[in-house]
């Protein structure tokens, strides 16, 4: 029988909010901590701070149970076995580092109320070093000085699948450290003993490569997204099709499918910053050499947004002056409310200095966009974003834009302009409805 612990989360955003309510699921007595009352007192209601499909029943379920508490008093924590750090490393303004503040910030605030014994454990993705540095300082403020343990255990969650990634990850991976490793590592399959038992693979390593596997993971993925995206820039040079030219390598086991979808690039609050914040380290290390190369992934992923503009400018004529253009989508991918480092939302910006009139639809992320951007313009329907459009811009590949009826959208805009930012659409499709279907990467027109 899988033993039930006592556990506390320190930090309640998307990695936070999805662990805890995850691990009470699991079985454990979860205490939540925030240092913003409204966040915890959302939480405590059972409302998530964050789109998530599944995390509002989620929390239900787990509120019922009584397992599953939220607060902003980090003396709850006290008498836990295991403290999670979930708190968010963003970009620092104006550098490419990460601020790893929240981090320390979190293991000050903890220090006091860790007892002989207790196991803290980071999940947030933090730049190689920072984990022994998090140590020093647990045991600097902790009555149990050096008796305090840590493990780093990131995460590899993806926004949409974070209840899956949790409890049904592709591995787990425990960075341990001292006298006390098989100890931590021990408690760790407790606390994971229901996936683990599914046969889900487990990685003991020491800290730095426990840190190391979450940024290169992501390095790689935002690496074969730009990968791709380079190739379309050639295709479109070339009057090739990047979409049959990713179908093609994809079938190479060695190559995959996976993550070849060529379009706008990638967004969101992990991929950009981390390549960002992965050169930023090696540069401290020394090693800024080995990895140069994330400079030319990011400027490709960059590149794809200008593109885009200049396609719908070339689209509205030569001018986006005075032109109408609709925007679908505004979140940094489909089934997500989250509008960091949008590629959808950038490109909607860009088209709006241009001259453009733009208004952006998104089934989920209008109201946090409508507050960041309060300057754009945005409608709820589809219809009404499209109204009198010279072009309109399909740039997140939500369903609800795949099912739009060509026919019937082509009545409310004023030129039957798409351009198809994500290679979700069905070119024929469009086409046969006598639109003109335009996409990067693929010749125009799509010979498909
Ligand atoms: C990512 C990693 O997948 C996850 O493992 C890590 O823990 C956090 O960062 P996430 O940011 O939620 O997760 O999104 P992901 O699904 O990976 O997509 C990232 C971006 O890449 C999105 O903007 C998406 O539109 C884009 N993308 C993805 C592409 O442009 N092409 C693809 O083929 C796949």
């Amino acid at each position: 029988r899988p033993v039930a612990l006592r556990i506390s989360v320190v930090g309640t955003g998307y990695l936070g909010a999805v662990h805890a309510a995850c691990m009470a699921d699991l079985g454990h007595t979860v205490v939540a901590i925030d240092v913003d009352p409204a966040k915890v007192e959302a939480l405590a209601a059972g409302r998530a701070p964050i789109f998530e499909p599944g995390l509002d029943e989620l929390l239900e379920r787990a509120l019922a149970t009584g397992r599953l508490t939220f607060t902003s008093d980090y003396a709850a924590a006290a008498g836990a076995d295991v403290h999670f750090i979930c708190v968010g490393t963003p970009q620092r303004r104006g550098e490419n580092a990460a601020d790893t503040s929240y981090v320390f910030a979190a293991a000050e605030s903890l220090a006091p109320h860790l007892g002989a014994s207790t196991l803290v454990v980071g999940k947030s993705t933090v730049p190689v070093g920072t984990a022994a540095r998090v140590l020093e300082r647990l045991r600097r403020g902790a009555p149990a000085g050096d008796g305090v343990r840590l493990a780093w255990n990131p995460e590899f969650l993806r926004e949409g699948f974070a209840i899956e990634d949790t409890v049904a990850p592709d591995r787990f991976v425990y960075g341990v450290d001292g006298d006390t490793a098989d100890a931590d590592v021990a408690l760790l399959d407790q606390v994971y003993a229901a996936p683990l038992a599914t046969g889900t693979p487990r990685l003991v390593t020491d800290f730095a490569t426990a840190e190391l596997v979450k940024v290169s993971a992501n390095a790689f993925l935002a690496t074969k997204i730009s990968f791709i995206n380079a190739m379309a820039e050639v295709c479109e040079a070339a009057g090739a099709d990047v979409v049959a030219l990713a179908e093609a390598i994809g079938h190479d086991d060695r190559i995959g499918h996976k993550f070849l979808g060529a379009g706008l690039g990638f967004g969101g609050g992990c991929l950009p910053k981390d390549i960002r914040a992965f050169m930023a380290r090696a540069g401290e290390l020394g090693a800024d050499q080995a990895l140069t190369f994330l400079r030319e992934v990011d400027a490709i992923n960059l590149r794809r947004r200008s593109r885009m503009v200049d396609l719908a400018r070339a689209e509205c004529g030569g001018t986006l002056i005075g032109k109408k253009v609709a925007v679908l989508g505004a979140a940094f991918k489909p089934n997500s409310d989250d509008i960091r480092d949008s590629p959808a939302l950038d490109v909607a910006r860009a088209a709006h200095l241009a001259g453009a009139t733009v208004t952006v639809h998104d089934p989920k992320a209008l109201p946090v966009a409508r507050r960041v951007h309060p300057d754009m313009s945005y409608a709820d329907t589809i219809e009404a974003a499209c109204e009198g459009a010279d072009v309109v811009l399909h740039l997140t590949e939500w369903k609800d834009y795949r099912d739009i009826d060509p026919a019937a959208l082509k009545a409310v805009v004023s030129s039957p302009h798409i351009i198809d930012g994500r290679n979700a659409l069905d070119p024929a499709r469009w086409r046969g409805a006598g639109w003109t279907y335009r996409a990067l990467g693929r010749p125009h027109p799509v010979v498909a």
